[in-house]
């Protein structure tokens, strides 16, 4: 099943109430929260209350993609703040493999985010684990940054990987109408949008892919 994630990161955040509703309105799968510490990321964006707050306002899914160099402590900040899904990312944690199954009993969806740098086989000895395999598309920390294309081979490679398991592929940055669908070719089934989707009046048509 392919679905959009609109990231809430490229919300106007003075007027979030109309553009979660205009999320409401769309066929977006999950909301895709950016969680920066500036310190993983040179950026800061939203603590656990905040989420908190907004879970109510939407029925679908939310995924926590945390850009942190702390994922044990804050993952189950934000799984009791609502989120389904927690996406760690594999440069930040020494103990992946103890960091995704304490996330799995908390109840929540374990995923892996890989940077550009990163290579495939860092999920080769915890794919039992996960739900979702993250392949970022840009470095992380601001959205509106140029898609890496280069990355499809890293998704095709990890599609491979992921023969035999039940286990999404991610694709983060720069996604939009021109890339979206050289993403999918590769292997991709969820897209998390932010720039392309709110800083475009056309943008959620992206939604209907
Ligand atoms: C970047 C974030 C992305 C970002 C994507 O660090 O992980 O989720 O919001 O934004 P766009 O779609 O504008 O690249
Ligand atoms: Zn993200």
């Amino acid at each position: 099943m392919k679905i959009v994630a609109p990231s809430m990161l490229s919300c106007n955040f003075g007027e979030l109430g109309d553009e979660i509703e205009m999320v409401n309105k769309s066929k977006a799968g999950w909301f895709h929260l950016d969680i920066m510490d500036g310190v993983f990321v040179p950026n800061l964006t939203v603590g656990p209350d905040v989420v908190a707050s907004i879970r109510p306002l939407l029925s679908i899914d939310f995924e926590a993609h945390l850009m942190v160099v702390d994922p044990d402590l804050l993952a189950p900040l934000y799984i009791e703040a609502g989120c389904s899904t927690i996406l760690v990312h594999a440069e930040a944690c020494t103990h992946l493999h103890k960091t995704l199954a304490t996330i799995k009993d908390l109840g929540a969806t374990p995923a892996v985010a890989l940077n550009p740098h990163t290579p495939p086989e860092a999920i080769s000895q915890v794919r039992d684990l996960l739900g979702l395999v993250l392949v970022m598309t840009v470095n992380p920390g601001f959205g509106g940054q140029t898609y890496i294309s280069e990355m499809e081979s890293k998704v095709v490679r990890v599609a491979e990987m992921l023969e035999g398991y039940d286990c999404d592929i991610e694709v983060d940055g720069g996604i939009g109408p021109s890339t979206i669908a050289a993403a999918a070719a590769a292997g991709a089934n969820v897209f998390v949008s932010g720039s392309a989707l709110f800083r475009d009046p056309e943008g959620l048509s992206l939604i209907h892919i």
